[in-house]
């Protein structure tokens, strides 16, 4: 079965099976997102995708796409809401760009810049969490996690394996490696592994390749996210 459906009143084809943020995608339409990759299972936990569907607040990336549905994305309202989440982002971790090695590679900066992201509005809660860099090519920022869960689904749904889990709620949430000692040097990962490169953050960084593109070349540096998300990405499963 396909349909049609509209998004700010353009009108945009749907397949069978497809959510509303997929359609959106494949017609070249942008809906924020962070958690949301194609092929992977949706998770609708980061809410940045919130969408109103014949006047219903929805995740766009769970919600499935149906005939006639008029769908809002790029509203004053819904532009505000995702602008306070991607600024409780910032706040909650220590996302210091300037400083970052994932600068204009990062997804949430780039979801920032999207949003017109120019102050925190929040306190911030400079987290003080830990970094692992036991492994000898991969490094954890657990300061820098956003709690996104695709590194989880990743190693689980294309590696094949199950490296990373997340414990705990609220400020106590925490990401956490299937390892007998909790370490990622004692884990399977490897650095070619899906659930390394998939990371929207530079929570998970390959060791030794944090400046191989000058900042200013790397790719939100020089296209929006709202182009690049829309086109297929090396990390996308599918
Ligand atoms: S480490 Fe990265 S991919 Fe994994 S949950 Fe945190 S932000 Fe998401
Ligand atoms: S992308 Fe839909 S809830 Fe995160």
């Amino acid at each position: 079965m396909s349909g049609t459906l509209t998004i700010d009143d353009q009108t945009i084809p749907f397949s069978d099976g497809q959510t509303i943020i997929e359609a959106a995608r494949t017609a070249g339409v942008y809906i924020p997102h962070l958690c949301h990759r194609p092929g992977y299972t949706p998770h609708g936990s980061c809410k940045l995708c919130t969408v109103k569907v014949n006047g219903r607040t929805c995740s766009a990336c769970t919600f499935p796409a149906a005939e006639g549905q008029k769908v809002v994305n790029n509203s004053e309202e819904l532009q505000e809401a995702r602008l306070r989440i991607t600024q409780m982002l910032f706040v909650e971790g220590n996302h210091f760009c300037p400083t970052c090695e994932k600068s204009g590679n990062c997804e949430l900066q780039a979801v920032g810049y999207h949003l017109n992201m120019l102050d925190n509005h929040f306190p911030h809660f400079y987290a003080h969490r830990k970094v692992d860099a036991s492994h000898p090519d991969i490094l954890i920022d657990h300061n820098r996690c956003i709690f996104c869960n695709l590194c989880v689904r990743a190693s689980r749904e294309s590696d094949g394996k199950d490296v990373f889990g997340i414990a705990g709620r609220g400020i106590h949430k925490r990401l956490i490696v299937n390892s007998p000692t909790g370490q990622l040097k004692d884990s399977n990962i490897s650095v070619e592994d899906c659930a390394v490169q998939v990371c929207p953050t530079g929570a998970i960084l390959v060791k030794r390749t944090g400046y191989k593109t000058p900042i200013g070349g790397r790719i939100y540096d020089q296209h929006p996210i709202s182009t690049i998300a829309c086109k297929k990405r090396e990390t996308d499963a599918t």
